[in-house]
């Protein structure tokens, strides 16, 4: 309840634990959730069980689901203010994903971009998971009732998708589902990859020197911006805001707004009579320093395991409670015999 006893608006979000979480992740997601917390009711969770649509070793999943949730906190996400969970910990997921997945239309799966870019790069493994992974996520979001769902550009149509599966549920049985709206972030919102800026900073990428991980430490943050893709413009006037023709340029100059809080009207100001070669150390400098408590605390937080364990035990208590309520009501409204016990 906020001061004026209305209910505080819900806000929910997950990230899949795939990889180490990157620069990409913190300005594009996760730095904007921390000064959330006192205007929402904001859910988090670690998307564990979307993780097994591609293939994992087990033991680096179960660490990497830990790792990345200890960066959460270290973002800045307080766990006595957030809720914080693995997915897989509310079996309520996993049940109304399934329920919805008879909600939700093999041709609009088909239109997934996500979907036909993950099978283009991935022919030997388009499983059934990969291909309706956008049911498993409507069943993320919708059990929470949100009024918003806080994720990049690349998730937009996911969210679109989940706001029509529950507008039909809610035609075919009267108001049951909340219909969220995206959120997207502005100043930050796509990092791009430093070596390939027409394509997303991945944190799923395998060679790593296009992206920027929470994690890396200052010498190789600075060998990663000083090798990042700019154009063969050089000396006065060089950097300068045009992502059409300068992709890498509007990246780097992305990355610094967001770390410094500067305009790109004041960046070009900056580096008015400066080339890459005194930009990209000074983006890079920006990113050491933005970065580094980050990596001090999640270091921290990822040594003490019963203080994780006690963040994500909370977390799942309060989640199902809310998500049991929601499933019950799906559950009942579609025929399903109550369980009496
Ligand atoms: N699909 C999202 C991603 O790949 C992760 C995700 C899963 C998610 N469930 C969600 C995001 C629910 C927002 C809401 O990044």
């Amino acid at each position: 309840m906020d001061n004026n006893n209305t209910p505080k608006k819900v806000m929910l979000s997950g990230i899949k634990p795939t990889g180490d979480l990157t620069l990409g992740s913190y300005l594009g997601a996760i730095k904007n959730w921390a000064e959330r917390a006192e205007q929402f009711d904001c859910y988090y969770f670690m998307a564990d069980l979307h993780a097994l649509t591609t293939r994992n070793n087990p033991a680096d999943l179960r660490r990497r689901t830990r790792e990345q949730l200890a960066q959460y906190v270290a973002c800045g996400l307080d766990p006595e203010k957030n809720t914080l969970f693995l997915q897989s910990h509310v079996h309520e997921h996993a049940e109304l994903g399934w329920v919805l997945n008879c909600y939700t239309m093999f041709g609009e799966l088909s239109r997934m971009t996500q979907f036909k870019d993950k099978s283009a790069k991935n022919a030997e493994n388009i499983n059934g998971g990969l291909f309706t992974y956008p049911a498993l996520m409507a069943a993320d979001i919708l059990l929470y009732q949100p009024d918003y769902v806080p994720v990049g550009e690349d998730q937009k149509q996911h969210v679109e998708l989940t706001r029509d599966v529950a507008q039909r549920f809610n035609n075919l049985y009267g108001e049951t589902f909340k219909v969220p709206e995206p959120w997207i972030p502005k100043v930050g919102a796509r990092v791009m990859d430093l070596l390939d800026p027409t394509s997303k900073m991945s944190k799923s990428d395998e060679i790593g020197n296009g992206r920027v991980c929470l994690m890396d430490d200052p010498a190789d943050i600075m060998r990663k911006f000083k090798r990042a893709v700019t154009d063969s413009e050089s000396g006065a006037g060089c950097v300068r805001f045009d992502p059409e023709n300068k992709p890498g340029v509007a990246n780097l100059m992305q990355i610094y707004a967001a770390c410094t809080g500067k305009s790109f009207t004041e960046i070009e100001q900056e580096f008015s009579a400066a080339g890459y070669g005194v930009f990209k150390p000074a983006v890079g400098e920006a990113v050491i320093e933005t970065l580094r408590p980050i990596r001090e605390d999640a270091a921290r937080i990822i040594a003490d395991k019963a203080y994780l364990e006690d963040i994500y035990t909370k977390g799942a208590q309060k989640a199902t409670y809310v998500a049991r309520k929601t499933l019950r009501k799906v559950y009942k409204k579609i025929g399903l015999v109550e369980k009496p016990f």
